[in-house]
């Protein structure tokens, strides 16, 4: 299917590893110059700026400047603006609700909300005045489950889904889709990083890493495929509503669980 994105511009936060780099990589796959937003890069995020038409920007998007900076190293590079992926997200498993102080709230919010805020902001006076322009941005099942481990991440996915609602309300007579993915659990450093979920939940059931992300995360969290969610999944799912061919879809949340979610 041709998605007729070949020179867009996009703009991804959160780029360097993970759900963002998959997004990259197909982006840059379709033809699309993309500008990618981390605090760092990795070798695989510069292998795709040598393979393909990738700028990465060495950004913190939890700060009140980030995104602003990135969505202006991308105008000032390519004049314009058609795409803006809102990936970055970040949790910490937590013991419970009492552990968690205001500046750990704060900092969750930053960069799991805020930077979204902050980035739509930037980039709106841009996609405003392209043709046919897209938000998305990758929310979390935990939106609508709230989970008592991820309780400060579930509030600030919440608020991400309401704002792409928002947003789409707003904006959509205008010529800006906006729409949101709720992935399950995506096999990526948020989870297989040391110290991440994959080892919590590793320690929990007292097997290794691997296995609890193939074999006990798919069970223990009803996954009715069986099996967890791929980057590549979630980013062919970003390309399709960034594309024209999704235009009349705004304001819509897609979930992609593997069907974790079982009530309609
Ligand atoms: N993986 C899952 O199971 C899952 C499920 C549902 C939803 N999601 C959502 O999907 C999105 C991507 O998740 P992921 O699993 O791919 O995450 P990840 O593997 O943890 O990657 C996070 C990315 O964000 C960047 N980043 C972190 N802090 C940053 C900051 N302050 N400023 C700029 N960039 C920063 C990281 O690069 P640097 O460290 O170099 O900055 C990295 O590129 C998030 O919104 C997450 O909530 C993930």
């Amino acid at each position: 299917m041709d998605l007729h994105l070949k020179d867009k511009v996009a703009v991804v936060t959160g780029a360097s590893k993970g759900i963002g780099l998959a997004i990259v990589e197909a982006l840059g796959r379709e033809g699309v110059r993309v500008v990618a937003g981390s605090r760092g890069s990795t070798p695989e995020l510069d292998a795709l700026r040598d393979t393909y038409d990738v700028t990465v920007v060495p950004v913190d998007l939890s700060t009140a400047d980030g995104a602003d900076m990135l969505v202006q190293r991308a105008v000032d590079r390519h004049g314009r603006l058609h795409i803006l992926v809102n990936n970055l997200g970040a949790a910490n498993a937590r013991a419970g609700f009492l552990e968690i102080d205001d500046a750990e709230w704060q900092r969750i919010f930053d960069l799991t909300f805020f930077s979204a805020v902050r980035a739509s902001r930037a980039a709106l006076p841009h996609l405003l005045e392209a043709d046919g322009a897209a938000i998305v941005n990758i929310s979390s099942i935990n939106a609508r489950l709230p989970f008592p481990m991820v309780v400060d991440y579930s509030a600030a996915k919440a608020g991400l889904s309401s704002l792409t609602k928002s947003l789409s309300e707003e904006f959509a007579a205008r010529g800006v889709r906006v729409n949101a993915i709720a992935p399950g659990p995506v096999r990526t450093p948020f989870w297989t990083a040391p110290g991440g979920f994959a080892d919590a939940t590793a320690a929990a059931a007292g097997t290794t890493a691997q296995e609890a992300v193939d074999v006990v995360v798919p069970q223990t969290m009803g996954i009715t495929t069986g099996r967890v969610t791929e980057p590549h999944e979630v980013a062919d799912l970003t390309l399709f509503l960034a594309s024209p061919i999704a235009g009349n879809i705004t304001g819509a949340e897609f979930v992609i669980d593997g069907g974790q979610i079982k009530t309609t």
